[in-house]
């Protein structure tokens, strides 16, 4: 379809009051994306001569996001309304552009198809304007289409001015409009600012085009979802959910199984492979790639995650900006954190935390363990409670622990430290120096037994509780007495 004569426009200066908000309407997110960058996405594909946003409350933040998807911006200050808007974009519309596409920054579920189906029968029909029309079951708050007894659009009736005859029309305007330019600009100059709001309506130039004679042409919505506004934090909410209903479903249809889908959120540049298993409430966020075959366990949230084929994730992981290899397992309750690169075959289990570390192929830390700036070789275990003390308040240090070792529960690795391949550590060590390969690290005190010590306190508790019962304590020198007492409760 040739667009080489279109500009497009999208309406983003108003405030949005009714989202009480002190955060401009278009910035507002839904699907993962703010309100204006969907609209501009749906717009892009068409490759119009043109894509300009007219803004105005938090211009620098609305322009800001416009730019950096190439979008240029003009300013209207202050916002008198849908047709000042209008009238502020024909300074910036080039001079060739025969037509313009009208769209608002709030109704950010239309689809690429349907502005080209609103294009083609506007050019079919040789119309002056083509409005995008739905009918949809509640249009409160919507503009209503107005047609004659043919079925001719005469004009546009907003929501508060509708006769009371009028209440029962379903057919909504979308403010999304194709409009042929010389026929558009000589109406707008006959605005008149007669409403509540003493605002340039842009839905009036409707009936000033039929009191012209032009064609008005309405192309109705397929999908009555694709036209929804939003003006409300409710509306918003809709919206969010429709985004992620139509991800999901089009994750399904490419092979993907989603339990639950109305409990998933996942973001829309998000890629998942065939046969993965996505639970109940998994949120998949920004740019994660997940691979074919893997599950996705109930309540796990990823973000900005690349995750290989075949690997298992437990419930309850939260993970960030990290990497899982080819049949790695995860969790449950795993946190990664920037940096970790999870191996072929490693695994990660309850309560362990990953940040800028290897985990090499097949190796494992199970339980309780917190692994930072480290690197463990290939098939090592490390027990649980483990910690790699990677801080000492000033900066960060490596722990790099070989191939095939063994660390006992509960060890404290000092960084900068190394272990060699093969070594074993012992449980509940506090390992500061380096360990050569095949050697035993032990670092910790010496256990001592008292005998009789525990039957000894027992008796001193219940000679405490009842004081008539005599007890004769045995003759004893005081620093063995010292020694050997139990400490007192506090
Ligand atoms: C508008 C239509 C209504 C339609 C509805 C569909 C008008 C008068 N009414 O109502 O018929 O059913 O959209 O969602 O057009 N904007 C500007 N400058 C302004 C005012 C608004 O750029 O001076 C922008 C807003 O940022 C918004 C869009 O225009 O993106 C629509 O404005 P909004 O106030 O939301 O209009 P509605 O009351 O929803
Ligand atoms: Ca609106």
């Amino acid at each position: 379809m040739p667009a080489a004569d279109i500009s497009i426009v999208i309406l983003a200066a108003g405030k949005g009051t009714r989202m009480r908000s002190s955060l401009a309407k278009v910035l507002h997110q839904a699907g993962g994306r703010t309100l204006i960058e969907h609209v501009i996405r749906a717009c892009q594909p068409l490759k119009p001569a043109q894509l300009l946003a007219i803004v105005g409350h938090q211009h620098e933040e609305v322009t800001r996001v416009a730019a950096s998807l190439g979008v240029e911006t003009i300013l209207q200050q202050p916002q008198r309304g849908t047709g000042h808007a209008m009238q502020i974009a024909r300074r910036a519309i080039r001079k060739s552009a025969r037509l313009a596409i009208v769209t608002p920054g709030d109704a950010p579920l239309l689809r690429t198809e349907t502005l080209a189906a609103l294009v083609d029968t506007h050019r079919r029909g040789e119309a002056a304007a083509t409005i995008l029309t739905a009918e949809i079951a509640d249009p409160s708050g919507y503009g209503r289409i107005i047609r004659d007894s043919e079925g001719r659009v005469l004009s546009i009736v907003e929501d508060g001015k509708l006769a009371p005859e009028q209440r029962g029309i379903l057919e909504i305007n979308s403010s999304i409009y194709c409009f042929t330019l010389e026929k558009l600009w000589p109406c707008l100059a006959d605005l008149r600012p007669d409403n509540a709001h003493r605002e340039l309506y842009l839905t009036d130039a409707i009936s000033k085009l039929r009191e012209r004679n032009e064609r008005v042409l309405a192309c109705v919505a397929a999908d009555a979802n694709e036209v929804l506004g939003c003006n409300t934090r409710s509306h918003l909410a809709d919206i969010d959910r429709i985004f992620r209903a139509r991800k999901a479903a089009a994750l399904m249809d490419s092979g993907v199984t989603i339990y639950l889908p109305e409990t998933v959120i996942i973001d829309p540049e998000v890629a998942v492979g065939a046969d993965t298993i996505v639970d109940p409430g998994v949120r998949l966020l920004g740019r994660t790639r997940i691979g074919a075959n893997c599950r996705i366990g109930a309540g796990s949230i990823l973000f900005d995650m690349r995750v290989d084929d075949g690997v298992t994730i437990l419930p309850n992981c939260n993970m960030t900006s990290s990497r899982l290899r080819a049949r790695s397992q995860i969790g449950p309750f795993a946190r990664l954190r920037p940096g970790a690169d999870i191996r072929e075959g490693a695994h990660v289990g309850n309560f362990v935390e990953v940040k800028n570390s290897v985990i090499r192929e097949g190796a494992k830390a199970m339980h309780l363990t917190y692994l930072g700036d480290a690197s463990v070789g290939r098939g090592s275990n490390v027990g649980a409670g483990t910690i790699t003390c990677n801080y000492d308040g000033v900066a960060k240090y490596h722990t790099e622990i070989g191939d095939r070792v063994f660390i006992g529960s509960d060890t404290a690795l000092v960084a900068p430290v190394r272990i060699g391949d093969g070594a074993y550590v012992a449980a509940g060590s506090v390992i500061t120096e380096n360990i050569p390969a095949d050697a035993l690290g032990i670092a910790r005190g010496r256990q001592s037994n008292k005998p009789g010590w525990a039957r000894e306190r027992r008796r001193q508790l219940a000679a405490a509780k009842s004081p008539r019962r005599r007890v004769r304590p045995k003759p004893r020198s005081n620093r063995s007495r010292r020694a050997s007492r139990p400490a007192r409760r506090r």
